[in-house]
C-alpha cells in the first residue's frame, strides 16, 4: 500500500507521461508533414515510449490497491519548425521529466517507501537515456552543420528507430 499522497503525486506524473506522448505525437505528425518522415517515424515511436512510462505508473497504482485518477490532457504547445530547433525542445521537455521523477524519489525517501523508490529508479535510469538520446541527435546536427543535406541524411538514421517497448504493452500489464 502507499499513501494517498504518493498515490496523487503518481497520477500527476502519469499525465506528464501522457502529455510528454501528445506532444510527440503532435510533433511527429509536423515533421511528417514537413516531409522528415524519418524524424517523424522517431517521434512516433517516441509517443509510444511515453504511454508505455505511463502505463507502467497506471499498473502500479493497480497492483498497489491504489485509485487510478486520469486528468485532462493539455494541448501540445510547440513553435519549432526545423529539426534543430525540435530536438532542442525534446531535450529541454526531458530535463523537465527528470526533475518531475526526481521528485517522485524524494517523496518516496521522505516516506520510507521503498516499493516507489524501487519503480522510480526504472524512471530515473530511463530518464538518463531520453537526455542521453536527445543530446547525441543534438550533437549529430552540430556535426553536419545543420545543413539540408545532413538533416536530409540525420532523417534517414531516425528513420531507421526500431520500437523499444513491448507494442502490446497494455495487455501484457505493462512489462518490460
Ligand atoms: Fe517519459
Ligand atoms: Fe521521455
Amino acid at each position: 500500500m502507499i499513501s494517498k499522497r504518493m498515490a496523487d503525486r503518481i497520477n500527476e506524473q502519469i499525465n506528464k507521461e501522457m502529455y510528454s506522448a501528445f506532444l510527440y505525437l503532435a510533433m511527429s505528425a509536423r515533421m511528417s508533414e514537413a516531409g522528415y518522415k524519418g524524424v517523424g517515424h522517431w517521434l512516433m515511436l517516441q509517443y509510444h515510449e511515453e504511454m508505455f512510462h505511463a502505463m507502467k505508473f497506471f499498473n502500479y497504482l493497480q497492483d498497489q490497491g491504489a485509485t487510478v485518477q486520469l486528468k485532462q490532457i493539455a494541448v501540445p504547445e510547440f513553435k519549432e519548425t526545423t529539426v534543430k530547433d525540435l530536438f532542442q525542445h525534446v531535450l529541454e521537455h526531458e530535463k523537465g521529466v527528470t526533475k518531475s521523477i526526481h521528485e517522485i524519489m524524494a517523496l518516496a525517501i521522505e516516506e520510507k517507501d521503498y516499493a516507489t523508490q524501487i519503480l522510480d529508479q526504472w524512471y530515473i535510469d530511463e530518464q538518463i537515456e531520453e537526455e542521453k538520446n536527445a543530446t547525441e541527435i543534438l550533437q549529430s546536427i552540430e556535426l553536419v552543420g545543420n545543413t539540408p543535406q545532413g538533416i536530409f541524411l540525420l532523417n534517414i538514421e531516425l528513420g531507421k528507430r526500431k520500437l523499444g517497448v513491448p507494442s502490446n504493452f497494455t495487455e501484457m500489464g505493462g512489462g518490460e
